[in-house]
C-alpha cells in the first residue's frame, strides 16, 4: 500500500494502471469497520482500491466539530492496509483548496434532513467528491447508506453532470447493540453509547409498526420521538423525518421506497441513523 499526499503524484501513479479498474472509497478517516466494509465492497467492483482520507473543511458549519473531528493517521494506515487498500490519498488542506472559488450545489433534495439542519454541508460534500472523482478518475466509488441523503446527493450529481462513475451503495454496519458505527461514537461515554442504541431501536420499532399496517407518517414520527425520549431522557432530537428516498420529499402516507431518517444529540454528540424500506 502506498500513501500519496499530492494530486500530481497520485495521478502519475494511476496513469500507469489505465487498463485496471479503479474503485474510490472517500472517507474522512478515523476508520472503523463501516469504512472497511466499503473497501471490501470496492474490491468486488474493480482491481485497485484508492481510499481518500481528508477531513473536508468546507462540509463543516462554523459551529460544528471540524477542529475536534477525530484524527489518527497512523492507525488509519494500518487498518486500511489490512483491509486491502492499494493507495491512500491523504492530501493537506492547501492541496485541495488553495484559492478555491468553485462549488457544486445539488438543489431541492438537500433542502431537508441534514441538508436543512446543516446549511452548506452538501455543497461541501458534492464539491470534494467531484474533485476526488476528477483526481482519481475511478470506474466506481462506494458510499455507505449510513449517510443515506449523501448517497442520493452524489447519485444526483453524477446523473445531472454526466459523470462517468458507478456509484455503489453499501449497507450500514452496526455494533452488536445496533448502534451504527461512526467516527463520532468516540465522543460518547459508555452510558452515552447505551442511550445511543435508542436510534436503532426506534427505527426497528417503526419498521414493525409499518409491517403491522401503520401508514400514517405523523403517527410514526411521534412514536419514534416518544421512544427515543423514553430511552434517553436528555436526548435532543434534531429531526425525525420520513421521506420518499428517491425524491427526498416528505410523505404523509407510507408507500414505495421510503427513508426513515433521524438525527439526535446524545450527550451533545450529533448522531444520525436511518432505515430504508420498500413497501
Ligand atoms: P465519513 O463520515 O468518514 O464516511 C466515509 C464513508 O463511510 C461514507 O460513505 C459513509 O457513509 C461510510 N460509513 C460511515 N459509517 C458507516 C457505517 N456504519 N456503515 C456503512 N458505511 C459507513 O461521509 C464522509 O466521510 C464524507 O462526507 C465524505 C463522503 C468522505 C466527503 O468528505
Amino acid at each position: 500500500m502506498k500513501v500519496l499526499r499530492k494530486i500530481e503524484e497520485l495521478r502519475k501513479e494511476l496513469s500507469s494502471k489505465k487498463e485496471l479498474k479503479i474503485v474510490l472509497v472517500p472517507t474522512m478517516g478515523y476508520l472503523h469497520s463501516g469504512h472497511l466494509a466499503l473497501v471490501k465492497k470496492a474490491k468486488e467492483f474493480g482491481d485497485i482500491v484508492v481510499m481518500s482520507i481528508f477531513v473536508n473543511p468546507i462540509q463543516f458549519g462554523p459551529n460544528e466539530d471540524f477542529e475536534k473531528y477525530p484524527r489518527d493517521f497512523q492507525r488509519d494506515e494500518k487498518l486500511a492496509e489490512s483491509a486491502g487498500v492499494d493507495y491512500i490519498f491523504y492530501p493537506e488542506r492547501d492541496e485541495m483548496y488553495k484559492n478555491h472559488k468553485t462549488y457544486v450545489s445539488v438543489s431541492d433534495i438537500t433542502d431537508i434532513l441534514c441538508g436543512e439542519k446543516r446549511p452548506g454541508h452538501f455543497t461541501g460534500v458534492a464539491t470534494v467528491v467531484l474533485k476526488l472523482f476528477n483526481i482519481v478518475k475511478p470506474h466506481a466509488a462506494v458510499f455507505g447508506l449510513k449517510d443515506a441523503q449523501q448517497v442520493r446527493v452524489i447519485e444526483k450529481m453524477v446523473e445531472d453532470l454526466n459523470i462517468d462513475v458507478k456509484i455503489v451503495r453499501a449497507e450500514i454496519i452496526r455494533e452488536e447493540s445496533g448502534l451504527a458505527l461512526s467516527s463520532r461514537n468516540k465522543y460518547l461515554s459508555q452510558s452515552g453509547k447505551e442511550k445511543a442504541t435508542a436510534l436503532f431501536k426506534s427505527l426497528e420499532m417503526a419498521k414493525k409498526m409499518i409491517e403491522n399496517g401503520e401508514k400514517n407518517t405523523s403517527v410514526l414520527k411521534e412514536k419514534i420521538a416518544e421512544f427515543i425520549l423514553k430511552e434517553a431522557e436528555d436526548a435532543r432530537i434534531d429531526y425525525i423525518e420520513i421521506v420518499n428516498y428517491e425524491k427526498m420529499e416528505k410523505i404523509e402516507h407510507i408507500a414505495g421506497e421510503i427513508l426513515i431518517a433521524e438525527a439526535v444529540f446524545i450527550d451533545g454528540v450529533r448522531l444520525i441513523d436511518n432505515k430504508i424500506m420498500k413497501i
